[in-house]
């Protein structure tokens, strides 16, 4: 091969080289748009905001307390029919697939003996004040992430309230409502 040979090859590699450059330089003016108001993507209007999250406790429109004063134990004890299949109410009631309820209301979390909890829940801390069992029993899975109870929770606070009030009465001297 001489240099004329070369020199041709080369002129067609940079040749191409130019080519390839220039059909990008007119596509980008081509295809340019301008400049966005703010950093990011345009979407179709209406799709922008993304729909509400569900699950995680809606705001409390009634403070929990006045929720409590209002609510009923009597459909409380309706209410734990849903918890029964895993938990026992009443004092000294064996541990099923979670542990018994009799006096859970200030009980410290994860304490009833010969009960297998979760990592999770040990290490909660704490004791089942009002609050706290307000927040467990509105979504379990958001309150203790990877505990192992598999009941998706109680959206209706006037519900929740009514369940709280009815473990409440389990015990000897039920502990006073938050005012
Ligand atoms: C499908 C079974 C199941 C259902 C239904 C269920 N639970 Fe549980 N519950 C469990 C398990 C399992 C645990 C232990 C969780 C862990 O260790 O992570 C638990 C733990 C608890 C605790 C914490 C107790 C402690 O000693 O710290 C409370 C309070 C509780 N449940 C209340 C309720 C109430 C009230 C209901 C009904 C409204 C209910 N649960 C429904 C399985 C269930």
């Amino acid at each position: 091969m001489d240099s004329f040979e070369l020199n041709k090859i080369a002129g067609i590699v940079l040749g191409t080289l130019l080519l390839t450059m220039g059909v990008g330089f007119f596509a980008d003016i081509v295809f340019s748009r301008a400049p966005l108001a703010k950093p990011g993507y345009d979407l179709p209007a209406g799709e922008a905001a993304p729909a509400a999250g569900k699950g995680g406790p809606a705001p409390a429109a009634v403070p929990l307390g006045e929720l409590l004063a209002k609510a009923d134990p009597k459909k409380g004890e309706g209410g734990v029919k849903a918890c029964a299949a895993c938990h026992t109410f009443d004092k000294g009631g064996p541990n099923r697939v979670g542990p018994n309820l009799y006096g859970v209301v200030t009980r410290p979390v994860a304490s009833v003996a010969g009960f297998g909890y979760s990592d999770a829940l040990k290490g909660k801390g704490g004791a089942w004040s009002f609050e706290a069992l307000d927040a467990f029993l509105t979504n379990p899975k958001a309150a203790v992430p990877n505990n192992k109870m598999a009941w998706a929770g109680e959206k209706d606070a006037a519900k929740r309230a009514d369940i709280i009030v009815y473990l409440r009465s389990l015990a000897e001297t039920p502990v006073a409502l938050p005012k």
